[in-house]
């Protein structure tokens, strides 16, 4: 094991014992100690599934790459496992980036992922050069392959651009080896390439999965590419996104492209959205679960908004939670996965209560929990013209939902959630437009918000740093509604 590893491993022990369970998530995976960005290596492994993520354990912002490691049983209740990587030889000495895992045939775990090595050249230019890197390994030590790289600058279509090439998404299909990696051209365009292998190492280019052709944001990072449904989906983050409407307003955001394959197997798009139109979500993973579940997790952050921190929490950074995702009339669904219902304590359940000002129902609060709103108008015609959740409110600090019928429109908010920052806090998204009736469930764990819109057509996630004591839950509606409202408690075993 390499110095800068072994001393990884002993000072994320050491700092983990400082943290309270109180001052992080209790279902979101959140960095062991220090920064936490993208996962990496979402996987299931020996029966159990295995999430990576970019990593600097030394402070509380973005720092050299290692990659983090825990292991779930049940994609929520996380166990740590010791730093996996470090960024410790020369091809990687400036980070291990993004990538993934899967399994050899003979049983260990590959992992794949960008080594960047920052390079001066003769101009005194510094150049980023990201090559793909292997490392073999039983679910905790790993082994960096004496001939990394595996594929360099030399291997790139024509074309394809020199620097940003990185993220690598590995997969088994026939018994061979696929991975999809994120470049982008010289003139600022992204666009995903394909590789194929016989043995996990020897990599050659097989094509050019789809361009962007200048039409969202500049760099593709961090894609996947699988079959759902009957359909091909490829994911991926583009960086500079110009905002259209109501549309991309993330900055670097998210992008599900479903499409079919061919019959030689290149990809067709057919349509395209956003991932989630909250705040924070980035460089999504999926993994396919035993029962054929396609479930995604994603990095519950964004770049631009990386200002609102806890100075006093040693962490920063965490998780979406995992959802699983389907295809209705060709369009992305997302639910948070089904274990969740394996941690429900407390159910209160109300039905058609009349909300025409303000109303706190009792016993509906908490930090922690699952709760669906569903909401309607009291007669045939609209009867509300707005309808506003407030959540992990203390009276001074809040946060809220609210939905515009006549718009069709729901807005989150967390403004007044504590931050004493002027940066983004608030954002829109357009939803089908039912007269009145819409389905709302809000995932709350302590620092997070992610709201499920009509049974997952849209959702909309954000970071709440807010004083975990601020608990309180109401509903407000200009003019009158009527609401059914089940809640349950989130309790961790
Ligand atoms: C996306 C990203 C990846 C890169 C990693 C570096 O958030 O920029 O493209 O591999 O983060 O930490």
């Amino acid at each position: 094991m390499s110095n800068k590893l072994d001393k990884a491993r002993e000072y994320e022990v050491k700092k983990e014992m400082t943290i309270p369970e109180q001052q992080r998530p209790a279902f979101h995976l959140t960095p062991r100690c220090g920064w936490m960005n993208d996962p990496n290596g979402f996987s299931s492994y020996k029966g159990e599934y295995h999430l990576f993520y970019q990593y600097y354990p030394y402070d509380t912002v973005w720092g050299p790459m290692h990659w983090g490691h825990a292991k779930s049983k049940d994609l929520i209740t996380w166990e740590y496992l010791p730093v996996a990587m470090a960024p410790d030889e020369e091809y990687d000495k400036d980070g291990c980036f993004s990538g993934s895992a899967t399994e050899l045939e003979d049983g260990r775990q590959l992992l794949i992922y960008t080594g960047v090595n920052k390079v001066e050249e003769e101009s005194g230019e510094i150049k980023e050069y990201q090559t793909q890197c292997v490392a073999v390994g039983d679910g905790v030590n790993y082994e960096k392959f004496g001939n990394n790289p595996v594929i360099t600058s030399e291997m790139l279509p024509e074309g394809a651009g020199k620097y940003d090439f990185r993220d690598p998404k590995v997969w088994r299909e026939n018994g061979r080896y696929y991975m999809v990696v994120g470049n982008k051209t010289p003139d600022r365009d992204g666009q995903i390439l394909q590789y194929v292998s016989d043995d996990g190492f020897k990599w050659t280019y097989d094509k050019t999965v789809i361009k962007n052709n200048h039409r969202f944001g500049a760099m593709w990072e961090c894609p996947d590419y699988f079959p759902l449904e009957g359909k091909q989906i490829l994911l991926t983050s583009p960086q500079d996104m110009l905002p259209e409407e109501l549309e991309f307003h993330n900055g670097n955001g998210t992008l599900c492209i479903i499409g079919s394959l061919d019959e030689n197997g290149n990809f067709c798009e057919e349509n395209c959205q956003a991932v989630d139109y909250g705040i924070d979500f980035y460089a999504p993973q999926t993994i396919l679960t035993k029962d054929g579940r396609r479930v995604m997790i994603g990095w519950m952050q964004n770049w631009d908004t990386c200002g609102i921190r806890r100075d006093d929490f040693p962490w920063f950074g965490q998780m979406s939670f995992p959802r699983e995702i389907t295809l209705h009339n060709n369009k992305l669904i997302q639910r948070p996965v089904r274990e969740i219902e394996n941690y429900y304590g407390k159910r209160i359940s109300r039905q058609n209560v009349l909300i025409s000002d303000s109303a706190s129902l009792s016993s509906i609060e908490g930090r922690c929990i699952d709760m669906t709103i569903n909401v309607r108008s009291t007669g045939e015609d609209l009867s509300y013209r707005k309808f506003e959740v407030r959540f992990a409110d203390n009276g001074k600090a809040y946060s809220t939902v609210e939905y515009d019928p006549e718009q069709g429109i729901v807005k989150i908010d967390r403004k007044h959630s504590g931050s004493r920052r002027a940066i983004v806090h608030q954002r829109r998204c357009r939803v089908a437009n039912n007269g009145g009736d819409i389905k709302l469930r809000l995932i709350l764990d302590r620092y997070s918000m992610e709201l499920f819109i009509n049974d997952g057509e849209q959702v909309m996630s954000m970071v709440i740093l807010t004083d975990i004591k601020a608990e309180g839950i109401s509903f407000k509606a200009t003019g009158e509604l009527l609401m059914d409202v089940e809640m349950y408690e989130l309790e961790r075993k």
